[in-house]
């Protein structure tokens, strides 16, 4: 069976409305792949500050983050679930993926040009946002900055699912656009 990262940086958990669109749509993925999910609230970060950088350019990295990263770049396909923060994706995800960007592993230089080194095709980028912002807005910093990451390390074309506005809305219009969106995402991976 081939294999599927699931990186859910749901940071409120239970409360998380991402959460409530990822679920369903990574249990569908169950039946095709072989999940591995990494859930960054349970995950102990370090910043990525100056002695971890010079530890890792004399080839020093943590057992733990060089899993991390070999999982990253050894999955088929990688799911991404992380509500819009700060108009972008929250710190602890982007701080896990900056301990994740490893020469060699998740991406490779040719002196010239770096580039990447995952395997995966195709990669799902799932959130939802408070403000009526959508996907592709100049204000929209999450899958602008998930697109230039998947050209660096080459984790595929990135498709995102979302849910926008809800911070403002009712009750039973949040549930309908959670709705709206499980729907799309497994649409969408009829064919991922
Ligand atoms: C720390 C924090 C920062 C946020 N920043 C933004 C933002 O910049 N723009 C926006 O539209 N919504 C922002 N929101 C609202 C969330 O995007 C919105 O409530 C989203 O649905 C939260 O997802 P969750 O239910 O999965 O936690 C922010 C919420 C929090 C808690």
């Amino acid at each position: 069976m081939k294999k599927l990262l699931y990186i859910d940086a749901c940071i409120r958990d239970e409360l998380s409305r991402t959460k409530k669109i990822a679920t369903p749509i990574v249990d569908a993925l169950k039946e095709k792949y072989d999940v591995r999910t990494i859930v960054i609230n349970e995950l102990e970060l370090s910043v990525v500050q100056k002695d971890l950088i010079l530890k890792r350019t004399s080839g020093i990295i943590d057992p733990m983050v060089m899993s991390w990263a070999e999982s990253v770049r050894d999955a088929d396909r990688i799911v991404i679930a992380a509500p819009f923060w700060d108009m972008s994706i929250p710190a602890a995800l982007k701080n896990f993926l900056e301990l994740c960007s490893i020469l060699d592993v998740t991406f490779k230089t040719d002196d010239k040009i770096c580039y990447g080194n995952c395997k995966s095709e195709k990669l799902l980028y799932i959130t939802t946002r408070g403000m009526d912002i959508s996907t592709g807005d100049v204000l929209e910093q999450g899958s602008s900055y998930l697109n230039a990451l998947s050209w660096l390390w080459g984790m595929g074309t990135l498709q995102t699912v979302s849910a926008q506005n809800l911070d403002y809305v009712s009750e039973e219009e949040i549930e309908k656009k959670i709705e709206k969106a499980i729907a799309e995402g497994l649409e969408i991976i009829k064919d991922f």
